[in-house]
């Protein structure tokens, strides 16, 4: 937010800012501001939003820079430390209002301005206007900076409160702690801001109160707080008893106790007090002995003599208070019922009767007591006084200045008080309307508007009706006091009616028309206030303004060794013959006094309202806060607050708040401030006579025409914040989107970076390769050495690589990859490991037949290789363990052969040795012989050891022959047998025999022995078929067809 939202806290800042509020909060309770009532003529509107406010306990509310509060009753929630916090520098813009924002806001513009400021608090008894100054003063307290000597200070301005209200208060009716003074108090603040000092002055003490008090109302406080709370060694130095029914000046009311008062406990507080605000103890002892002493004044009596002269009838009494008031017994005894003449320069002492004498008495009484309150502020300034040593550190020094007043009173009788104080208000409203209207003026003279006449009553006319020299009611007053001769309140009306008669704000009974003249008594007289009609009773008027002391009296005061006292009633007085002045003139002094201090200030004001005479929470007593509303003046409040522009802001405040309203002046406007506000307010169609432009600052005269805007802008504001959210979101969806873009920008980068970093050193790397492949190529056939060791390592390493992918996957597969020059000798090492690595893994992998099979192939490999027709076709044929089942084996057979078992069986065609008859018979070989069987019977037993030899034909029949010893006779001779698996069966007979090297392979015939010295041939011949016949010349011939060899 821009600075000139604090910094703008002139009235008008305040105005606007509580309007503002105001506005803001216009649909919660009411509105917050009187200013933006649309009717604020209407009293009855008036009284509605206090009540509406009032019932949720809203109690204050605005009429400009003026607080209007209503007191609750009771304690509300918002006057702790938080909610201090919570008005502390803040603008109220949006803060409800209350009497901590005009407290900050007073404090705020005196800090920012140096200007000296006040606060006025008015309103009628029980109002709330103590309640008020004391919440300001804790603000205060509580918010300002300080430090350990100004805590001293803020003590003291704390503690004086006591003080002065045992003092100055009392029990009325309205209010069970009514002020019975008028108090202004300054508090100066250094240019830190710091509290440094304060100053009371008082107004107009009730002093009639001391001796005589109404029904239900007490004394002032201080009494009873002395007979309650002092102990009882106080009570008997000061002679006095407990009971304050034994007091005739604290009976009258009829009401010595009143429950909401505790007075032993303010006692406490009280003489805690004392001593903090500077008293001595001596001091103490002395104020309580005069207290004490119109306690036994009042109780002083008088006896009428015979001769209408009078004596005093409560001798011991009287000693005592000669004692307290520390004068000699028998002059105050004389005083008080003697007076003392001066005629023709003469002393003369002439006797008082009785009512003169208890009149005398109650005048001293008043005098003693009024007079020690006047040295009580004093003392009490004096302890609050700027020290001279801060003085000087702090001349820059600023002050607020809180006046708590009486407001406006209208009692059933009024008196001489009541016009003192109505006179008052009187003066104040002078005040306000000046300041308001002084503070407008000029600032339409800065803006450079042409001044208005602002339609308000000016109530200069009362106040010169009331203090005019020589004309004015109390120039009257005074001189129908002095006047010689017969005068009475009653010769002072007349005269009254004789001199300002004719004035159209005073009335009598005489010069009433008849209606008025039936509520006009014929002993008042009449004055139309600003706030409203009061009648005055003039009895009493001129012994009040009087206000006489019979001068002996004073002359044994003066005398007094009560240094209060003494100096109280000082010897001067005495002395000087010059009539001293009168009540109201001193009143009138004094009022011309505060009024020049506070024009010199700043004012805010705090009008406080009581809702009810009955002193309870939640009441709304409408007449009664009718009847304040018209006293305090509040319409006429409103009425000059409304006369000129209700509502005046900032170009740059205005059109910030209201530019959504308008295309031109939306989202932003660039031209001069001044043209924006224009534009912005014709496009509103605002009218001429609606508002004005300044130099900086729009002026809009009516409050409707703002809640038009604002409501306009209510309207708006869905749309507004959907454009805001969308802007929003967008700005926000962008400003994503670009962090997301400008992540993978730099990601991409970085990985394109690297990749690229990589590619080129992979380049980098394949071109060197390729020179070093290059030059390699060229030295290849060099030693190895630097520049080819890289080539021959590419040439052997892609040789082993290519090797170990293209390896023989078997032992026959007899390739191998041709090896470069320098691994010739390598190559061929790891072609024999690796064929025998094959081998070995082949054997490993033989079954146990198999390589019986293998073993009988390669023997009948070593024997028929390229040797017999048929080998070729029979190498792919297994070799069977048997030929002959079991069962084709004749049973008798292997019974003869008992444990011989058989090992191979074979049927084969057995030819004749003589005469080559064919016969079929079966062959069977044991371990160590084989038989030749005819079907049951063993022909021929051929034993393994005696075997020649074996004889086989070249060609592809199956014809062979087993050689036997020819000597011995047992054997038959050689068999001659043919078999078509003639290759199995011979190799089987020579393993099993052993004798594979008796194997014969005769190409064209074989010779045999047919008997001792007998032989026989066989002939072979290739022919188209096998054939085995009878050849010529007795040999067998044996055809045999010719294989393909493949
Ligand atoms: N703001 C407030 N909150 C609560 N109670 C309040 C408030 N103002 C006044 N009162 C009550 O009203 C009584 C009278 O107030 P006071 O300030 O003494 O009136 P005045 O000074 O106007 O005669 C107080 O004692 C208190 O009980
Ligand atoms: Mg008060």
């Amino acid at each position: 937010m821009p600075g000139y939202l604090s910094s703008e806290v002139d009235i008008e800042g305040r105005v606007r800012l509580v309007m503002e509020s105001a506005l803001t909060a216009r649909d919660r309770v009411g509105v917050q501001d009187f200013v933006l009532l649309e009717n604020y003529n209407s009293e009855a509107a008036f009284i509605e939003n206090l009540r509406r406010r009032f019932r949720e306990n809203l109690i204050y509310t605005y009429i400009g820079s003026v607080l209007v509060s209503v007191n609750p009753y009771k304690e509300l929630e918002i006057y702790s430390k938080q909610q201090m916090e919570r008005y502390r520098g803040v603008s109220f813009y949006e803060i409800s209002p209350h009497i901590y924002a005009l407290s900050d806001n007073t404090y705020r513009a005196m800090r920012t301005e140096r200007k000296d400021q006040c606060i006025l608090i008015s309103g009628e008894s029980g109002a709330g206007k103590t309640e008020a100054s004391k919440k300001i003063l804790l603000y205060y307290a509580v918010t300002c900076p300080t430090n350990d000597h100004m805590a001293i200070l803020g003590d003291r301005l704390l503690q004086s409160n006591p003080v002065l209200e045992a003092f100055g208060n009392a029990k009325t009716l309205r209010n069970d702690n009514s002020s019975r003074f008028g108090k202004y108090m300054d508090v100066q603040f250094d240019f830190r801001g710091t509290p440094v000092g304060g100053h009371i002055l008082n107004y107009l003490l009730e002093k009639s109160r001391v001796v005589h008090q109404n029904h239900g109302e007490r004394n002032f406080h201080i009494f009873y707080q002395l007979l309650d709370g002092g102990d009882d060694d106080l009570l008997i130095t000061l002679d006095l008893e407990r009971n304050p029914q034994n007091y005739r000046y604290l009976v009258k009311g009829n009401c010595p106790r009143v429950s909401s008062i505790s007075d032993k406990n303010n006692w406490k507080v009280v003489m805690k007090a004392l001593p903090v605000i500077g008293f001595t103890e001596e001091e103490v002892q002395k104020l309580l002995n005069i207290i004490a002493s119109v306690l036994h004044l009042g109780n002083t009596q008088f006896g009428e003599g015979e001769e209408g002269d009078t004596y005093i009838t409560t001798e011991t009494q009287t000693s005592n208070l000669a004692k307290l008031l520390g004068v000699d017994g028998s002059a105050l005894r004389e005083a008080l019922t003697h007076k003392k003449l001066t005629a023709k320069g003469e002393e003369m002492i002439s006797p008082l009767n009785y009512e003169q004498a208890v009149s005398a008495r109650d005048a001293l009484a008043k005098a003693v007591y009024g007079r020690t309150f006047t040295w009580l502020v004093e003392k009490i300034n004096q302890s609050l006084a700027l020290k001279e040593e801060i003085y000087h550190s702090s001349k820059d020094s600023s002050v607020i200045g809180l006046l708590d007043i009486y407001g406006f009173e209208v009692l059933q009788q009024n008196s001489f008080e009541q016009f003192c104080i109505n006179y008052c208000n009187e003066k104040l409203q002078q005040l306000f309307i000046e300041l308001t209207l002084r503070s407008e003026q000029e600032e339409y003279e800065t803006e450079g508007i042409a001044w208005e006449t602002v339609q308000y009553f000016d109530n200069k006319i009362i106040c010169d009706l009331i203090e005019e020299k020589h004309k004015g009611i109390i120039s009257i007053l005074d001189e129908e006091c002095l006047r010689p001769g017969e005068t009475c309140d009653v010769s002072f009306l007349e005269k009254l009616e004789d001199t300002v008669g004719s004035h159209p704000h005073f009335i009598t009974h005489k010069l009433a028309n008849g209606k008025t003249r039936r509520v006009v008594s014929r002993e008042e007289f009449r004055l139309l206030h600003y706030a409203g009609e009061v009648n005055y009773n003039v009895n009493g008027f001129l012994d009040k303004n009087n206000d006489l002391l019979n001068r002996n009296l004073k002359e044994v005061m003066c005398q007094s060794d009560n240094q209060i006292l003494s100096h109280c009633f000082r010897r001067e007085e005495v002395i000087d013959q010059k009539r001293p002045e009168m009540a109201a003139t001193q009143f009138k002094n004094s009022l011309m006094k505060l009024m020049e201090i506070l024009m010199s200030k700043e004012p805010s004001y705090v009008r406080c309202i009581k809702p009810n005479d009955a002193k309870q929470p939640g009441r709304f007593d409408e007449v009664l806060v009718r009847h304040q509303v018209k006293y305090l003046g509040l319409m006429e409040n409103l009425r000059v607050r409304r006369a000129g522009f209700a509502y005046r802001r900032r170009f740059e405040a205005f059109l910030q708040r209201y530019k959504p309203l308008c295309p031109e002046t939306w989202p932003n406007w660039h031209g001069r401030l001044v043209d924006g506000v224009s534009t912005l307010v014709n496009h509103l169609g605002y009218k001429a006579e609606e508002y004005k432009l300044g130099r900086s600052k729009i002026f809009i005269r009516f409050p409707k025409t703002l809640f038009t805007t604002e409501d306009a802008l209510e309207a708006k504001k869905p749309e507004i914040a959907l454009t805001l959210q969308t802007s929003w979101r967008g700005y926000r969806e962008r400003a994503k989107y670009q962090r997301i873009r400008r992540a993978v920008i730099v990601i991409q980068s970085g990985w394109r970076g690297m990749k690229a970093r990589r590619r080129a050193k992979r380049r980098r790397q394949a071109a060197e390769l390729i020179r070093r492949f290059i030059k390699g190529f060229i030295y290849r056939h060099e030693e190895y050495c630097p520049e080819n060791e890289y080539f021959l390592d590419h040439v052997r390493y892609s040789f082993l690589k290519n090797l170990r992918q293209n390896l023989p996957k078997s032992v026959l597969d007899k390739s191998w990859p041709t090896p470069p020059p320098s691994l010739v000798e390598a190559s061929e090492h790891l072609r024999r490991l690796h064929m025998r690595n094959m081998v070995i893994k082949y054997c490993r992998r033989v079954q146990p037949e198999w390589k019986k099979q293998m073993m009988q192939k390669v023997v009948a490999s070593e024997i028929f290789k390229d040797q017999k027709d048929s080998y070729p076709l029979s190498v792919g044929r297994l070799f069977l363990d048997s030929r002959l089942e079991r069962e084709q084996i004749n049973l008798k057979v292997i019974q003869t052969l008992g444990s011989d078992k058989v090992q191979y069986g074979v049927s084969v065609i057995k030819y004749d040795r003589r005469g080559f008859k064919p016969r079929p018979r079966q062959l069977l070989l044991t371990n160590t012989f084989a038989v030749l069987v005819d079907r049951t019977k063993i022909k021929q037993r051929i034993d393994y050891a005696a075997l020649r030899g074996i004889s086989v034909g070249s060609l592809s029949d199956g014809m062979f022959v087993l050689h036997m010893p020819t000597e011995d006779n047992k054997q038959k001779g050689d068999a001659v047998l043919h078999c078509s698996h003639v290759i199995e069966v011979v190799t089987k007979l020579a393993m099993m025999a052993n004798k594979t090297s008796y194997v014969n392979i005769n190409p064209g015939s074989i010779r045999f022995t047919v008997a001792r010295g007998k032989e026989g041939i066989i002939d072979f011949i290739r022919g188209s078929e096998l054939k085995v016949a009878k050849g010529k010349r007795g040999h067998l011939l044996v055809t045999a067809p010719r294989i393909n060899a493949t």
